[in-house]
């Protein structure tokens, strides 16, 4: 394994199996080149990967993002990762948490590297106001119940991971910019997928809520929010209703859940 926090550009197979030698992972892939790490675990599910089945890659060449966007994943740069998950009942339930669940264990990881961050509801990790991170959970659906989840999740590590700025509809940083120093990319991904699995094992409890209300972005600000299935509203966010909805007070006074889905979220100020 690379010793902690020397700076490895480069992700081998071998390596990051060590790295993750002591997480009880169903599977793992390691890709040095893919398509979307997501649509690769979209496969392997419905060909029958186990529940905690990792695939990881270092290029993406079709990385995808929310809402259509393309995700931006040159080699050497970042972290791209999927993790295929088998819901139990009770998580079937909670399928719209499982975007959160990613976001937050994204933060408790970049904490362990002493950063801040926060999540712009539902899915961005943000570090002082700036993009990190994003998560998109994609379902496998078998008739009408799910059969699986793939939790993708892509992280700026280096500086050279952003996206130029004609390209970013929200601005975006790195690890290395928030620190000043590289990070090894091998290192990050036991300490997310141990974060990963042990939010999960908390998914939907009141600690699970209390802290993705405590890790909110303009928490008390006011923001633009809309989306497929939301018309267009602004208001002041006042935290999480019980099942995660992001709640806003408008300037009526009037209290307005937003709706999970396809959603944007501004600053008023933008
Ligand atoms: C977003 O912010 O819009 C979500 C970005 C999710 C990107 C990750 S990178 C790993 C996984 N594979 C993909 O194609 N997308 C996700």
């Amino acid at each position: 394994m690379s010793t902690p926090g020397t700076f490895c550009p480069d992700m081998n197979e071998k390596e990051i199996k060590t790295a993750l030698r002591e997480i009880p992972l169903g599977g793992f892939r390691f890709y040095q080149q893919i398509g979307s790490t997501n649509d690769t675990a979209l496969a392997w599910a419905t060909e029958g990967a186990p529940d905690h089945s990792l695939v990881v890659a270092d290029e993406q060449l079709t990385g995808r993002g929310r809402a259509g966007n393309t995700w931006y994943t040159p080699p050497g740069a970042a972290l791209a990762l999927s993790l295929i998950l088998r819901p139990s009942t009770e998580e079937r339930n909670q399928v719209s948490l499982f975007t959160a669940l990613g976001a937050l264990a994204v933060c408790k990881a970049l904490k362990e590297y002493g950063l801040p961050a926060e999540i712009k509801w539902p899915n961005d990790v943000l570090i002082q106001g700036k993009k990190v991170a994003g998560v998109l959970v994609e379902t496998v659906w078998m008739g009408i119940e799910i059969e699986s989840l793939i939790l993708g999740i892509g992280l700026n590590v280096l500086k050279t991971a952003v996206p130029t700025a004609d390209k970013l509809s929200f601005e975006a940083t790195s690890l290395e910019h928030a620190l000043n120093h590289p990070v090894d990319r091998i290192d990050l991904i036991p300490v997310l997928i141990r974060h990963l699995i042990e939010y999960r094992s908390i998914l939907g409890s009141e600690t699970f809520l209390l802290e993705w209300q405590q890790a909110l972005a303009f928490s008390g600000h006011t923001v633009l929010v809309w989306g497929e299935k939301q018309t267009p509203t602004t208001g002041k966010i006042v935290g999480l209703g019980s099942d995660g909805r992001l709640v806003l007070e408008t300037k009526q006074g009037e209290l307005v859940e937003v709706h999970f889905g396809e959603v944007h979220l501004r600053p008023a100020n933008h």
